[in-house]
């Protein structure tokens, strides 16, 4: 355990336990949280694997391990075995958060390798838009990877396996194209991808990596793939439709009920003004016809009448029924 990491590493390099595709260090920015894979050996794969803080492995702490979770939930573990890869999770990066090691668990002197964390305040100095990308079978996949650095070559590895510099080149079979004529960013195309394309790939500038999982599925045009959207497309129409339907109803019935409003308030405005005399004498058919015989009388007898019915009624209306039963 009392071993400095320069001689590990040198262990590491003089037995060839550790190739050059492999995370040493990584631009991170504060409060945001960070990936790191670490490839093992065959032989450890039922092995405890854990993560230690600290630049000396004598003194780190141990933070997380497979079989004991961290707590506080600022650290995540998860041992693939079937790739002999462990990655682990680092969360709210701070400016403490600078120098690790990923341990294998073994008899004797545990088995570790040394990253650094290089943490700042604004964009990292090589970053990607996502740590995971998503691949079907047999397409293309193309990963951008954006840097601010201008000294230093770029690439693109299989963690653990080989590297494809500036240009083509070939990783587990397949073409690779790493293409840098743009400023700032370079690009890395997979062409063609299988399954065994799936993994953990790092691209590279200068010294610094970022690690990047690439997800290879089957593409999504067999029949078992389409028959659920299709009940997700139709659920959502139906959905939709029904929405629309708990809209349109009261909708309808207020245009309905609008539209009646306005029919009636036509029909009796229409009655009003163009016969108001035949409504009122329908109406009320008494006081109307005593209202014609009135204006008769008012023109066959102008000031006299008006005279007479002022000092007695009684008298001016005995004459007008008179009146009105002759005509
Ligand atoms: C480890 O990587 C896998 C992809 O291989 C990812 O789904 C998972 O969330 C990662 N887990 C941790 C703890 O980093
Ligand atoms: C690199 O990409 C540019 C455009 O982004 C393209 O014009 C050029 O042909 C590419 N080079 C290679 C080697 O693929
Ligand atoms: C893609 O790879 C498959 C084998 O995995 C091969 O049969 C096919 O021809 C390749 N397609 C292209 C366009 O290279
Ligand atoms: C790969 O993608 C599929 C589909 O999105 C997902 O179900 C699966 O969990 C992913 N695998 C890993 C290791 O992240």
């Amino acid at each position: 355990m009392a071993l400095d990491h320069s001689v590990l590493l040198l262990i590491a390099i003089i037995t060839g336990s550790y190739t050059s595709s492999k995370v040493t260090q990584v631009s991170v920015k504060v409060g945001s949280s960070i990936t790191i894979p670490c490839v093992y050996r065959e032989e450890y794969r039922n092995h405890v694997k854990y993560l230690c803080r600290g630049f000396q492995w004598s003194s780190c702490t141990d933070v997380v391990k497979t079989n004991r979770p961290d707590q506080s939930g600022k650290f995540s573990i998860f041992d693939d075995k079937s790739q002999r890869v462990f990655n682990m999770t680092i969360g709210d990066v701070t400016k403490h958060d600078t120098d690790y090691w990923c341990i294998v668990e073994k008899s004797g002197t545990d088995d570790g390798a040394y990253f650094h964390l290089s943490v700042t305040d604004g964009t990292p100095a090589l970053y990607v838009d996502d740590q995971e990308v998503q691949g079907f079978l047999g397409g293309d996949i193309t990963i951008r990877c954006y840097h601010s650095t201008s000294s230093g070559e770029v690439g693109w590895c299989k963690l653990g396996g080989t590297c494809v510099k500036d240009g083509w080149g070939t990783i587990d079979g397949r073409r690779v194209s790493v293409n840098s004529s743009v400023p700032r960013v370079f690009t890395a195309t997979l062409y063609n991808v299988t399954i065994q394309s799936s993994g953990w790939y790092l691209c590279f500038k200068g010294d610094l990596q970022m690690p990047v999982y690439v997800n290879v599925t089957d593409r999504p045009i067999t029949t078992t793939c389409l028959s659920p959207t299709t009940t997700i497309e139709s659920g959502k129409i139906s959905s939709s439709s029904w929405y629309l339907v708990t809209l349109l109803i009261p909708l309808g019935l207020l245009v309905f009920a609008v539209i009646v409003a306005v029919i009636v308030w036509f029909m009796l405005k229409k009655h009003s003004s163009s016969n108001p005399q035949t409504s009122a004498m329908a109406q009320r058919p008494s006081e109307s016809s005593q209202d014609v015989t009135y204006s008769s009388v008012v023109i066959k007898k102008p000031q006299k009448a008006k005279e007479v019915e002022l000092s007695n009624d009684t008298v001016t209306y005995s004459t007008l029924k008179e009146y009105k039963t002759s005509s």
